[in-house]
């Protein structure tokens, strides 16, 4: 790749899933390994970036001296995560899958088996920390989001890329062998805000995460 092409910029980043507490030991989680996110923040740092990797609970580590890691487990920590960071970058991609709903309460105690009724749990709206960024995007910042959809998947890109105003959306569809979570490969086409669409090959996330950066560079 281009060595340096992101010298002096900012780069923050989401990756992995997010967990929503139901009680001491039980959370609503999903199949997210943040392998997509960390190739980004690899590919971003070697390119000269100073990148901040806002990371949900997963069991990848970072390797470049450059990325700084915040680990966080909600949603909710991981919006206030990149509202500390946001003004101050450059290009923000929001690579985490986050999860949609938490639970209304989180148990103080193990919820117990024995002697109740199968519980409820109630849940709530979590924060769209895309689109809350997106909200207040300064001129000049480049904000890329993800979608991984398994049908209608351009209409569904196109619509997420403007109700969250980004800049770029990267497609990743279920459909297509080799791509989505938990893969070392992924396959994706990529939407800009202003009229581009970019089909690519499959190839392991680390190429998937040079050629968006490219795109980013691009814009
Ligand atoms: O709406 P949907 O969840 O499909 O949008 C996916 C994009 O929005 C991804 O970039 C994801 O990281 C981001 N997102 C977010 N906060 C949420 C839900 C999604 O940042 N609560």
């Amino acid at each position: 790749a281009k060595a340096d092409d992101l010298k002096g910029r900012k780069v923050l980043i989401t990756a992995g899933p997010t967990y929503e507490r139901i009680d001491p030991v039980r959370f609503i989680g999903n199949y997210s390994t943040g392998k997509m996110g960390y190739a980004i923040a690899e590919e971003a740092a070697s390119r000269g970036a100073e990148v901040v990797l806002v990371s949900g609970p997963v069991d990848l580590k970072a390797k470049h001296q450059s990325i700084k890691i915040i680990s966080v487990e909600s949603a909710r920590e991981m919006l206030e995560a990149c509202e500390k960071d946001f003004d101050s970058c450059d290009i923000a991609i929001m690579c985490a899958a986050v999860a949609d709903y938490a639970p209304v309460h989180c148990a103080g105690t193990k919820i117990k088996r024995e002697g109740h009724e199968a519980p409820v749990i109630e849940l709530k709206k979590n924060p769209d920390i895309a689109k809350t960024l997106g909200a207040k995007k300064k001129a000049g910042q480049i904000l890329v989001g993800f979608a991984l959809e398994t049908d209608h998947e351009e209409t569904n890109a196109h619509t997420k890329l403007a109700s969250k105003n980004l800049d770029m959306i990267v497609l990743n569809s279920l459909r297509d062998k080799g791509a989505g979570f938990g893969t070392d490969t992924n396959k994706v086409t990529i939407f800009t805000s202003d009229g581009q669409t970019m089909p690519y090959d499959t190839k392991s996330k680390r190429d998937v995460a040079a050629d968006i950066i490219n795109a980013i560079i691009s814009l």
